[in-house]
């Protein structure tokens, strides 16, 4: 048996744009998933995950689905994890050249399922590392990050970025730019608070409809450069730690976003909510729909705007991590 785990993230600049080979800079944050494999004797697949909705659900996989698990969020959802964890299965058969195998996986997650903080590609990431490791094969974050981009790919039906799948892997603040990735400096005392909505977005969907606007409107390919120029002014705030001008940058890289048509009625609820309270900024983070926001403030005043906020379901901090995947 192996466990390993993988951060999830938010994006402080960049999501969506990075589609279209624009930079985007997410960082890992400290909710992980946990995945446990363990080999069987036969070549079926079993998947519990108890942490990954409210109510949790049991799949068992005979190559296909052989039932409908009773859950508390949409089954489209339900179907794409299933999805991620059976591709991230063939790359780690792959990876270990071994042809077929059977295994329990067990997955744990203190990250919302589809709500914006990198929940499928954390579930890829550890999928991955602890699979390969039960077949005593063991590959390097780069390579793990690879093979799950591949996977994200593959359920996004050809519209990922690397930065998920790279962020969680690696751990940290990183910057993606098409097949370029790497680690980048970022004060390690951002103060995050995250708002949840309760809800999610079908990421597929939401990309697809920011294409359609972008074949649709020059006003949408302008907006994604000009995604691109901000987050180049956001590594520079980073860099210099200048977190008055990080925020600023993420207010304005949310309205963006908004007039992509990525955003939500709770997600600029929540928004706003942390601007009024003082927060030096607020955006929703990942394909939005739903799902969550994120906002930087030292002070307690967004964290209890949020709580009473109509909409926001759970209002948290978040801490950066350096730890990318790891086996437990
Ligand atoms: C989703 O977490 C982030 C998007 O930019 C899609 C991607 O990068 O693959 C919307």
């Amino acid at each position: 048996m192996t466990t390993s785990s993988a951060p999830g993230k938010i994006y402080l600049f960049g999501e969506h744009a990075v589609v279209y080979g624009e930079p985007a800079v997410p960082c890992a944050i400290e909710q992980r998933a946990r995945v446990t494999v363990e080999q069987r004797s036969d070549t079926a697949l079993r998947v519990s995950a108890d942490d990954l909705t409210l109510d949790g659900f049991t799949v068992e996989y005979d190559g296909a689905a052989t039932g409908v698990p009773d859950v508390d969020v949409p089954q489209a959802l339900v179907e794409a994890a299933m999805s991620y964890v059976q591709d991230a299965i063939n790359q780690a058969l792959d990876a270990a050249d071994v042809e077929d195998a059977g295994f329990e996986i067990s997955i744990e997650s203190d990250i919302p399922l589809g709500a914006g903080l990198g929940s499928s590609a954390a579930v890829v990431v550890a999928t991955i590392d602890a699979a390969t490791r039960e077949l005593g094969t063991v590959l390097s974050a780069e390579e793990i990050a690879d093979r799950a981009y591949h996977v994200e790919n593959t359920v996004q039906n050809g519209e990922a970025s690397r930065a998920d799948t790279f962020c969680s892997a690696m751990g940290g603040a990183v910057r993606v730019e098409g097949d370029s990735c790497g680690c980048i400096n970022a004060p390690s005392d951002l103060p995050i608070v995250i708002g949840y909505d309760g809800g999610s977005g079908d990421t597929g969907k939401l990309v697809a409809g920011v294409r359609d606007l972008r074949n649709e409107y020059t006003f949408a390919s302008d907006t994604i450069s000009t995604i691109g120029d901000l987050v180049r002014r956001g590594e520079t705030a980073l860099a210099e730690g200048d977190t008055e001008r990080i925020g600023e940058l993420m207010n304005i890289n949310h309205g963006l976003l908004s007039a992509l048509g990525v955003s939500s009625r709770s997600l600029a609820n929540m928004v706003w909510a942390a601007r009024d309270a003082g927060a030096h900024g607020a955006k929703l983070t990942g394909a939005g729909g739903g799902g969550c926001i994120v906002a930087l403030d030292p002070t307690d005043e967004t964290e209890t705007a949020l709580q009473y906020t109509p909409g926001c379901e759970r209002a948290f901090r978040a801490e950066l991590t350096e730890t990318g995947v790891t086996q437990v």
